[in-house]
Parts: C-alpha cells; structure tokens; sequence
C-alpha cells in the first residue's frame, strides 16, 4: 500500500500530476480563475453550478484541455464539466478557458471516479472519455479507467438517452472497452457501420495525444448510450 492508495481507493489510472514548471501566467490563472471555476467537492446537482444550462457533459481525462475548450465555444448554452490529475494539463486548460472567455467551464484537478461518485444520479447528459492512458501491457491493465466500476458509475451519473464517447488508438483498448460495454446491461453500442467507429464522428475536435498518433492502430470512436 503506497500513500496514493488508501484502502479501497481504485487503482491509480494515470501517470504523473505534475511534470515541467507551470509558466507564470499559468500560475497565476491557477490562483485567480482555478477557484472560481472550480467543481466544488461534496454530493452535487451540476445544474446548479450554471442555471438555465441546456445540458451538462463531463470530460475525463481532458489532457491539456484544448477539446474541452473547443466544444465549450461551440456549444456556450451547455455547462462542461472537466476533471483531470495532471496539474500541468489542468493549467493549460485554465490557458484556454482565459483566453477563449468561457463561462460554461468548470474544472476539477483529480480523479473522475470521485467526481462520478458526487454527482447526483442522472445529471449528465454526455461523458468524454477520449485517449485515456492506454496501459498495454498486461500486468497494468487493472489500472485502465473502463473497468466494470467506472462503467456503473457513468451508468449511474448519465441520463437515460445519455451518452458516451470513448476513443482511443490502442486496438486492444478498442476491444476491452467494447466488451466491458457490451457486457453492460446500462449501455448500448449505437454503431450501425464499421465507419461508425473508424471515422471521427461529425462534431469530433481532434486532440492532443490523438495527433501524437503513439498507439498501434488509427483513431477508433465507441458511441454509447445510456439505456
Ligand atoms: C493519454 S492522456 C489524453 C489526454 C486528452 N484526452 C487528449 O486526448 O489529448 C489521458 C489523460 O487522462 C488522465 N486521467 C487518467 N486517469 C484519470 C482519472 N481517473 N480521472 C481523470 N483523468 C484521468 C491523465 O492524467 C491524462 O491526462
């Protein structure tokens, strides 16, 4: 048992927290904006961070928060919520929600399986899960974030109709997700053709890791909805 994994807690999914120095406009974004847009911690009804939002979507694991910032602009009537570990990769979004003057951001430096765990049921209407940390190998798969758990937990945070977005550029990754979902009473697969899942879907903004193309196969796109 390390300090990280208190009895209970889930298995670490992610790598480092905190990795370069942050630059210092970075850091002082971290000081000013990072408290008033944060998630606050506790049970809680997403709509009442932002009254009159039209939906509420959470992205996990938003890397340095371009997709995040991205979908935000184009869709301002709808509140995003954003958790991430990586301190560097939460500065960088506070860089982008700045810059970009979002008011329909807020973010949560830590693990999206706590934040899952405080939502009040059904409050999502849709979930990012793009290019999480693939552990390939064997003996780290226990540490990927779609494992039976988190897969009940965004059951029990999404909406029926609800949806999911996974991505990922690891064939193996592609095939445990579908099994785990289709494993799922909660969830159902809504491809209808293979382009369904080799092609980005329509609204798609490509991201970060995506474009470092560091896995074994092209981009693969899993829609799912909640039942
Ligand atoms: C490979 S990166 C991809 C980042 C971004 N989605 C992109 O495509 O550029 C995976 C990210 O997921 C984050 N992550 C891993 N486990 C997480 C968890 N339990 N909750 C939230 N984020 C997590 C990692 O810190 C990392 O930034």
């Amino acid at each position: 048992m390390t300090a990280d994994s208190p009895p209970h807690a889930p298995l670490r999914s992610y790598g480092r927290i905190k990795a370069r120095p942050i630059k210092p406009r970075q850091a002082a974004l971290l000081e000013t904006l990072a408290p008033s847009i944060a998630i606050p911690e506790g049970p809680l009804d997403p709509r009442t961070l932002k009254t009159g939002a039209a939906e509420v979507w959470l992205e996990i694991g938003f890397g340095g928060g371009e997709h995040m910032a991205g979908q935000a602009a184009r869709r301002p009537e709808v509140l995003i919520l954003g958790v991430e570990p990586f301190l560097n990769g939460v500065a960088s979004a506070l860089r982008h929600i700045d810059e970009q003057g979002l008011g329909n951001v807020r973010v949560r430096q830590g693990d999206a399986r706590e934040v899952l765990a405080e939502l009040e049921p059904a409050s999502l209407d849709r979930v990012f899960i793009l290019f999480p940390d693939p552990w390939p190998k064997a003996r780290h798969h226990k540490r990927r974030l779609i494992q039976p758990e988190t897969i009940a937990a965004l059951a029990r945070a999404l909406r029926s109709g609800g949806t999911l977005r996974f991505a990922t550029d690891w064939k193996d990754y592609a095939a445990w997700t579908l099994e785990r979902m289709q494993g799922s009473p909660d969830f159902r697969w809504l491809a209808e053709r293979a382009d369904d899942w080799r092609k980005p879907p329509a609204d798609h903004l490509t991201t970060r890791y995506e474009m470092k193309a560091l896995g074994d196969c092209a981009p693969i796109f899993l829609e799912f909805e909640r039942v």
